[in-house]
């Protein structure tokens, strides 16, 4: 693997090599195995970022459950209201059932709370949140992150699903980028 990687203006350098990420997958795996068992939980993946996480989490999952894709769509509100997210892509009822919601990387948190308030309102039995990586140091939420691959330092990473201006979703490194 590659050492660094330039992706359009800046430089990054290899942090988490793709097998120690197996392992924290893996590991992140077992634990909703035994936790969920008799859940029959639906995995709700966050797009674009989880894909590859999504794909390979999935691979360990042994318990019945469903599989699901959904984006958040961000806009522009009013001055006031700043930046809207809006959840997009979700077909089925969720009503009483068990979701794990599939995240990339959880960083300021905003995402997350939006999230967990929208499947609050689509009356979920519950929720529990399952991240490759956490930044605690940015993380400013007060909601649990329940299941986390790799713990970070603040630092912009990609790499493995996670993209700097669209680019490096397919490394399947992780990358860090050094000021
Ligand atoms: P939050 O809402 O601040 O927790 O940010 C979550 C979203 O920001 C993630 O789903 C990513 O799309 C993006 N993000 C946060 N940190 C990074 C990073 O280091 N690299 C790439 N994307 C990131
Ligand atoms: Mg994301």
């Amino acid at each position: 693997m590659a050492k660094e990687i330039k992706l359009l203006d800046k430089v990054f350098e290899l942090f988490i090599p793709n097998e120690t990420i197996e392992t924290a997958v893996n590991n992140v795996a077992v634990h909703l195995n035994k936790d969920l068992k008799g859940e029959n939980p639906v995995f709700l993946c966050v797009l674009n970022g989880s894909f590859m996480f999504a794909a390979d989490l999935l691979k360990g999952i042994d318990i019945p459950c469903e599989v699901s894709f959904v984006k958040l769509n961000s806009y522009r509100g009013t001055a006031s209201t700043g930046e809207i997210k809006q959840l997009i892509g979700l077909n089925e009822s969720l009503k009483s059932r068990t979701v794990v919601i599939v995240e990339d990387i959880v960083d300021s948190g905003n995402t997350i709370a939006k999230l967990t308030q929208e499947l609050a309102a689509l009356q979920v039995k519950k929720t529990v949140i399952a991240t490759l990586l956490l930044k605690p140091n940015a993380y400013s939420g007060t909601i649990p992150i329940d299941y986390t691959g790799i713990e970070i330092p603040d630092e912009f990473v990609v790499g493995y699903g996670l993209d700097y201006d669209g680019f490096g979703r397919n490394l399947k490194d992780l990358y860090r980028y050094n000021l």
